[in-house]
């Protein structure tokens, strides 16, 4: 799997002095971050900031102006989306992008079509039910006909079912009742000690800075304050800016 310029040392995401333009206009300005195996990292900032720009040049949907993209300690600055999935990076989009008139099972089976392997692909549905159940109790339901939280489970449910390396989970929280907020974060949770990386982008910070190891926040196209979660938690400026309004 890894090639010979891959290392275990080096983190599974590295970006460095990554830039993306719109039309000439910077969304992303110099971003540097990176993400150990393992690790789960939190992207915040207020709309606009340029978070899904962000996802988006890692997996290349965007192009990097400027700056670089490291995967699993190989340059994947400019190659395709495609290639980026198969080597492990997988994103979540905001919005999710489920198939509505599609089964669950089958919206489900889609996230593997990467993986031509049938001996498998029970025992990889097997392993995602068992990381997100409420999906198992709906596999014959048309995707469309599912709640907000529970789309939001297929899309990550689809995700795994390719079995990243790397989730890039795009505002798992958007738009959905508390209560299903804290049953996807838990889902999320449980993913990532099964060994996952993941790099979270969310606008509410509270659950962010919760979920996370680290974060880094994000003003402009710029990151301006970065640290563990546990430290941005007590940080005035993260609670004058964010948390006093993120709830
Ligand atoms: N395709 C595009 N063409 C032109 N401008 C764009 C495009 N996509 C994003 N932008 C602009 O780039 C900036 C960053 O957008 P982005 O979607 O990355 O922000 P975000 O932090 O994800 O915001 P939100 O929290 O609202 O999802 C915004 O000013 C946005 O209007
Ligand atoms: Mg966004």
């Amino acid at each position: 799997m890894n090639g010979p310029d891959a290392s275990a040392s080096e983190p599974d995401l590295e970006v460095a002095g990554l830039h993306v333009l719109y039309g000439g206009i910077a969304a992303v300005k110099g971003v540097s971050f990176s993400v150990a195996r393992g690790e789960i990292v939190a992207l915040i900032g207020a709309n606009g900031a340029g978070k899904t720009s962000v996802l988006k040049a890692l997996v290349g949907l965007v192009p990097a102006a400027r700056g670089s993209v490291r995967l699993f300690g190989r340059d994947a600055t400019g190659i395709p989306t495609h290639r980026r999935t198969a080597l492990g990076a997988t994103l979540v989009p905001e919005g999710r992008a489920i198939f509505a008139g599609m089964t669950v099972r089958e919206n489900l089976e889609l996230g593997a079509f990467l993986k031509r392997d049938p001996v498998t692909l029970g025992q990889r549905l097997e392993r995602v039910l068992a990381l997100v159940p409420r999906l198992g109790e709906r596999l014959a339901q048309a995707g469309g006909t599912l709640s907000g939280g529970e789309q939001q489970m297929l899309a990550i449910g689809r995700a795994l079912m390719g079995e990243p390396r790397l989730l890039l989970l795009d505002e798992p929280s958007l738009g959905l009742a508390p209560k299903l907020v804290a049953q996807i974060f838990g889902s999320i949770v449980e993913i990532a000690k099964t060994g996952l990386t993941i790099l979270l982008v969310e606008q509410n910070t509270r659950l962010a800075l919760e979920t996370a190891h680290r974060a880094h926040v994000l003003v402009t196209g710029e990151i301006v304050l970065s640290g563990r979660c546990s430290e941005l938690r007590d940080d005035p400026r993260i609670k004058a800016a964010y948390l006093g309004e993120a709830l």
